[in-house]
Parts: C-alpha cells; structure tokens; sequence
C-alpha cells in the first residue's frame, strides 16, 4: 500500500523518520510530505533516503506541477497519515483550508485519513483545538491519540506524540480489509514470572517477553483490542495495544487473567509461570548463616489449567492457547497439556534449543490441536505469531461468531 506521511512543523517531527521505517517494515511505501514549518526540525533529505522517493514540499517547486503533484499523489495514495500533526495543520484540515501541499492534498485525497496530534498540553486542550478535532472526527478522520509526559517545552501533561509502532499499529488497523480477529477481544500473557524469597531476592526464569509481545502485537494489527499481561522484562512492550498490565509474581499474573478472561473471546498463555513459589518469603533480607540454603516452595495456580477447567465448568468461555516448553518428548508432552487443561491449542516449542524457546529471536514450534498438528520451519517470533494467530482464526471460524 502506498502511505502519504504528512509531516508538520513541531519537535516530534524526527519520530515521523522512525514511523516511515516501521510501514516500510510492514511491507508499506511511503511519500513524505513535508510543510515547511517541519523543514526546519528534519530535512527533506533525511525522509528522501529512507522512502527513497522524493519528498514533496513545495507546491510551486519547478516540475511538481507537470501532473498537478497535489491531484496525482491524492488519487495514488491509499491512506494520508499525519504525523505530527500541528494545531495548525488540524485547523486548516477543519476548515477546508489549502495554502500548502499538505493541506491541499487532504482536500482533495478521498483516501482514510489518519492524524497524530503532538502539541503543548494546554494547546491541545483548547476549546479551538477540540473544535477542530470534533468536526475532523464527525468527517471520518481517525486519530492516534497524544501520550502522557514530559513534553519538549518543560510541561507535563497530554500532547507528546503517540510512539511509532502505535503510529504504525493504527494505520495497519485502518488498511486491513476485515479479519476474523477485527474486535476481538484477547488476552495474552508474557515473559516470566518472579517468586520472591525474601525483599532482594526471587526466582525466576529466563523468558524475555518477545514471545508473546509479538503475538500481541499481531492481534493488534488484525484489529483485536489486546489486553497484555506482562511479567518483569527489559524487552519494549509493543505499542498499539488497548491495555498493558505489569505483574511480577504467578498468584499477581493469575488474578489480573481471571478477572480480564471472562469478557475475553481469547486467551494466549505464552508466559513461562512459575510452578512454584517459596511457601513463606522472608520479610527481612536472608543472612548467610550457613553453608547451604534450602527454599521451601509450594505449587503456584495453574492458570491456564484454570481457565480451562472453568470453561468446562460453565460450558463456554474464551478459545484458549497454551505453549508447551519442553525439553524432550516435545510433541507427546504437548499433547498431554492439550488435553489436561482442556485448551484448543498448544504451541509446544523445544527449549532446549539454542535457536528456539527463551532469549532469542526466533522460535521453533509444533502447533497442536484436537484435529492434528503441524510443525513449522525455525522462524522469527513475529512469523511464529502470524501462523499461530491465522490457525486461532481458522479455530474461531469453526466455532460459533465472536458475540459483543
Ligand atoms: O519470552 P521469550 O524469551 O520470547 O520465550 C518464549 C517462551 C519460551 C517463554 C514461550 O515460547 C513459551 O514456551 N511459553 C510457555 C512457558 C511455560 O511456562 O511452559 P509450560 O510448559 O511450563 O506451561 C504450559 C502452559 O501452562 C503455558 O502456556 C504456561 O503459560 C501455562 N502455565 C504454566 C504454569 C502455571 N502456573 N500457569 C500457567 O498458566
């Protein structure tokens, strides 16, 4: 698809060179186009060797108007995204007024627009600016709303421009023709889980997160709203996600998934819980007393046991995946789980593997159901998330449609 990235005049501009890359990633081709206010924070030259394409900043420039550049570009590009997107530009986009390329091109383009506002807080809670967002929006405009923080002026509050990858996560929302996971509602669960044993000191495991941040990050671009719950990580969570709740410990990650699972349509355990936990963590840091230490530990809850013993409790409930991490036997020991805590897909990977399982970027996985199995070549975490979602959507198609 070919993106139009408008680019306007504010600090945030630089992240715009950063949200270009992440659609080429996708698969994307971008035009820039620049006012001139935003000349002044990246040059020209710099999103010209990223898209490799020229970047269109002068409507009078000699040559743009051999076949009008504004009417060309607004019939060839399939969606106009405005990142950052000025106080300025919105009024002009409000009111119909066209005195650049930018401006011009959003009247006359009747392809989805999508704009991320970046401004001073006080900026963007101005009546004139909501005025302006509201009749955007009643037009259809969609919007990638500002985070929180630190703003480049010293203030704190609402108006810094959303990360790239939610930029990024929002068009691909926009462009994608309507899946089976489009409003779904998902669960996903990541990285490990520590167990304290006394206020320094816990056990853990070695998981990342990158597992399951990719599954919710391509739930996301398939349009599902992702709730994620994560386990302590260094790993950046993904952007475009609905909710993001941090967890440390398995009892921690097992109550805030039972509370969000019952309105989930799907659940996807790719967190390595702990199985036990020390029985009674020291309030006080542990002295070295002796020659050995030996830890008491008793079983966490089996959350995605739980899940599914609920779900035949009660006859209905979200469609469940589980991983299986394994050392040996992959296959059977999967299968074992599959059927143990009566889920509707394992994805057993063989962490013994230098290549596979924890830490790394890639994954080796064999996909179980009632129906069979199906093992995959060694693939990126990404590509692992994109087949085993495709095989929820085909699992989901079998089943009765995602009521909401
Ligand atoms: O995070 P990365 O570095 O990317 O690594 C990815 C991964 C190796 C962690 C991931 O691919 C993976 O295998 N996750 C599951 C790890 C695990 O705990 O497997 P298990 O075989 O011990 O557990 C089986 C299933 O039960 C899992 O879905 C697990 O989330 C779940 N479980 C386990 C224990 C427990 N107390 N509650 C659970 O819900």
């Amino acid at each position: 698809m070919l993106i139009g990235l408008g680019v306007t005049g504010g600090i945030s501009a630089y992240k715009a060179v950063e949200v270009a890359r992440g659609l080429q990633k996708r698969g994307h081709e971008v035009t820039a186009i620049m006012t001139a206010a935003a000349t002044r924070f990246v040059g020209p030259v710099t999103f010209e060797a990223i898209t490799r394409r020229p970047v269109v900043v002068d409507q009078f420039a000699p040559g743009a108007n051999a076949d009008i550049e504004h009417i060309a570009l607004a019939s060839s590009i399939d969606l106009l995204l405005v990142a950052p997107a000025t106080a300025n530009i919105l009024a002009k986009m409000a009111h119909g007024i066209a005195d650049d390329v930018l401006s011009t091109l959003y009247t006359a383009t009747r392809a989805p627009v999508l704009v991320a506002p970046a401004m001073n807080t006080h900026m963007f809670s101005h009546p004139a600016v909501r005025a302006n967002l509201d009749t955007l929006a009643a037009r259809g405009v969609k919007f990638v709303e500002p985070g929180e923080g630190y703003l480049a002026c010293g203030w704190i509050g609402k108006g810094r421009l959303a990360e790239p990858d939610e930029i990024v996560a929002a068009v691909e929302r926009m462009l994608r023709p309507e899946g089976p996971l489009c409003g779904a509602r998902i669960v996903v669960t990541a990285g490990p889980t520590y167990e304290d044993f006394d206020p320094v000191r816990y056990i853990g495991n070695r998981s990342s997160g990158r597992m399951g941040f990719a599954i919710a990050a391509e739930a996301a671009r398939r349009g599902a709203a992702v709730t994620l719950i994560a386990g302590p990580t260094t790993v950046a969570v993904p952007g475009g996600l609905d909710e993001v709740i941090h967890v440390r410990s398995a009892q921690e990650m097992h109550r805030a998934v039972m509370e969000r699972a019952a309105n989930a349509d799907i659940v996807v355990m790719a967190a390595a819980v702990a199985d036990y936990t020390p029985i009674e963590p020291a309030a006080q840091k542990m002295a070295k007393t002796s020659d050995t230490l030996t830890l008491v530990l008793t079983r966490t809850p089996d959350i995605l046991g739980d899940l599914g013993e609920a779900r035949v409790t009660a006859g209905r409930g979200p469609l469940l995946v589980g991983f299986a991490a394994e050392t040996s036997d992959v296959v059977a020991r999967g299968r074992d789980k599959l059927r143990r805590k009566h889920v509707d897909m394992i994805v057993a990977n063989d962490v013994s593997r230098s290549d596979a399982g924890f830490d790394v970027a890639t994954n080796l996985v064999t996909i179980l159901t009632a129906e069979g199995q199906e093992a995959l070549p060694l693939q990126s975490k990404d590509a692992v998330a994109a087949n085993i979602l495709t095989r929820v959507e085909h699992l989901m198609a079998r089943q009765a449609p995602v009521a909401h």
